[in-house]
């Protein structure tokens, strides 16, 4: 090695050591005459001294020294001067005095500081990833996402798991996505699908007798993306024979916790993850995955509103729908223009209004009361109204009155978006909780038919088998979601494991025999032999990464993403491919996409 140590490892105890250190300059400061540098490398930071008093290294080099070089030095461990010691860092009881320096390679001055963690346009940062790995903070983050994958490695290998890989040249696995395809040249026109997930993979590894498979596996999906989506990104995988809802959730349970107590055992976290029903966790924040750091649940006033005489109100029940609010506190002085701003933020999720009550002072009767609602309910309704939501003064009551799945989606919002405004989430909690109890079905308006509201594969409820004939939409699906600080951190479910059952589900998500026959034979064929009942679970490796590391967007914690257009900036693929390339692949490209490119 070019080193005897690591920079970041340098403690009071090396001091009177030679030491040899290589690395990159971080920071450096010229104190006329004496340099200092901070010499990083992937363990730390150490300051390094250049006195010419104390050294004779070439001044030309020194002073040709600047950040991001690398460098190898060599020199003594000394204890810092009296009063410079740095608490902040690690090593902030040392330096070492330099006595030979050598140059290993230079660097133009970076695009961006790798020393400071200001804000950068993120196309730079993409465009020049090996710059941004350097940031201490990246580096830390990918540590931390090592630390996760070898513990769940380690976990499962416990539990008796088998890690197997399965292909990723594949034929298509409907996870509701888009598939990415990759053309075959030895058959031509024909095209392998990349892996949306394993799913049927896995499944049929339970026919062939492994019962018990993991993969830290890779998927890709061709979706719009968002900061928790990337078009590939990694799962743990997992699937388990002769298991049903509660050993899945049993062994998730654990996996979790313990996972938390190696990785960031300081944070607070439940040591039994609480459940919610589906319809619970709609009906008490409007969403499958709430964020259950704080409170502000929604709350269900049909009834209330039903006894006014508010058209609004009245037309929203006489059309099926509901009035629904969240209670928000400290927010009853919102100026009008504040409150403008958030109806329009009700308006971009899709509602047709939003009415607010700020209860000023509850204690002055409608005097303390500002809301539209004043002049179209009582007095006596409004007390009850606001007694519901357990409002008093300084409360700000939002309410939507819409049709259920809109309210819902709206005060999702709304109640995200305050708890951010307000700070309620605390960082250092992890809320976790599993959601159960899905419906199997999920109608969908535009195409007008079933879709599956998890996937294909998910297992109706056995008491509700007989409802798949006469009503699809009753139909309970044995799925479970693992949720935290609102982010679905992973799915799962009890698998169908009948031929029948399965072809049924295919045909009413609108599959016709050929299609069933063309996409699904194998996998239809697998479960005739003797398929066990199974059931499994995979949860998003680069979400788990980004809650666990703080961070905001899962490209925060992968070495290599992509950008907001499924572009990879610094390799810049997608790309054009040579005429010969396709030709051999037996295909050509439409005149219009020639042109463009
Ligand atoms: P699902 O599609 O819900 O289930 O995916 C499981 C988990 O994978 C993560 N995830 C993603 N992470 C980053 N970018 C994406 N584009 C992305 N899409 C999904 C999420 C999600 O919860 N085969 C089933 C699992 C099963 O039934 O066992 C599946 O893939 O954290």
């Amino acid at each position: 090695m070019l080193k005897t140590h690591s920079c970041g490892d340098l403690r009071s105890t090396h001091i009177g050591e030679t030491v040899f250190l290589a690395g990159w300059v971080h920071r450096r400061r010229d104190h006329g005459g004496v340099v200092f540098i901070d010499l990083r490398d992937s363990s730390g930071i150490v300051q390094v001294v250049f006195d010419p008093e104390r050294s004779d290294c070439p001044a030309d080099i020194v002073h040709s020294l600047r950040a991001e070089y690398v460098i190898r030095i060599s020199g003594n461990v000394v204890g810092r001067p009296a009063g410079t010691e740095k608490s902040g860092i690690a090593t902030g009881s040392v330096e070492v005095v330099v006595s030979a320096v050598e140059v290993l390679n230079d660097s133009p001055t970076p695009p961006f500081y790798i020393n400071e963690d200001v804000e950068v346009d993120e196309n730079l940062l993409l465009r020049y990833r090996y710059l941004y790995l350097r940031r201490p903070r990246m580096q830390a983050n990918l540590v931390l996402r090592h630390r996760m994958v070898k513990f769940i490695r380690d976990f499962l290998d416990r539990q008796r798991f088998l890690e197997i890989e399965t292909p990723i040249l594949i034929k298509s696995t409907p996870e509701g996505a888009r598939d990415y395809l990759v053309p075959s040249r030895v058959n031509p026109g024909k095209f392998y699908a990349l892996p949306q997930s394993p799913q049927q993979l896995k499944q049929i590894l339970m026919v062939g007798g492994l019962e018990r498979y993991f993969q830290i596996a890779r998927c890709f999906r061709d979706e719009d993306l968002r900061a928790d989506r990337q078009p590939e990104f990694t799962q743990l995988d997992l699937e388990m024979s002769f298991a049903e809802e509660e050993d899945v959730l049993d062994l998730m349970e654990r996996m979790t916790v313990e996972l938390m107590q190696t990785v960031r055992p300081e944070a607070k976290f439940p040591l039994s993850i609480p459940r919610l029903t589906y319809a619970e966790a709609m009906a008490q924040y409007g969403t499958d995955k709430p964020d259950m750091r704080y409170g502000m649940k929604v709350v269900d006033i049909s009834d209330l509103a039903a006894q006014t005489s508010f058209g609004i109100f009245r037309s929203a029940l006489e059309s099926g729908g509901v009035v629904r609010g969240i209670a928000v506190p400290g927010c009853s002085r919102y100026s009008k223009s504040q409150l403008t701003e958030l109806i329009a933020r009700a308006s971009a999720a899709g509602a047709r209004g939003l009415m607010t009550v700020s209860v000023i002072d509850a204690s002055m009767g409608d005097e303390g009361i500002k809301s539209v609602l004043n002049r179209h309910v009582t007095g006596e309704q409004m007390t009850e109204i606001l007694a519901r939501f357990g409002a008093g003064s300084g409360d700000l009551v939002l309410l939507v009155a819409d049709q259920e799945a809109t309210a819902c989606k709206v005060l999702d919002s709304l109640r995200r978006e305050m708890a951010h405004r307000l700070k309620l989430a605390d960082p250092d909690v992890f809320a976790y909780v599993f959601v159960l109890g899905f419906p199997l079905f999920d109608w969908n308006q535009e195409a007008n038919r079933w879709d599956s509201m998890h996937h294909p594969f998910t297992a109706p409820r056995e008491e509700d088998v007989h409802l798949l004939d006469t009503d699809p939409g009753l139909v309970g699906g044995r799925h479970y979601d693992l949720v935290c600080n609102g982010s679905e951190l992973g799915s799962g479910s009890v698998r169908i494991h009948h031929r029948a059952l399965q072809e049924k589900a295919f045909a009413l998500l609108g599959y016709t025999g050929e299609q069933v026959e063309e996409r699904f034979g194998f996998f239809l064929r697998a479960l005739e032999y003797g398929a066990p009942p199974h059931a499994g679970i995979a949860l998003g490796i680069d979400r788990i990464a980004m809650l666990l590391a703080g961070e905001e967007s899962i490209r925060e914690v992968i070495a290599f993403p992509k950008n907001q257009n499924a572009v990879d900036l610094m390799l810049d693929s997608p790309s054009s491919v040579d005429a010969g390339q396709l030709d051999e692949l037996n295909l050509s490209l439409k005149r219009q996409i020639i042109d463009r490119t």
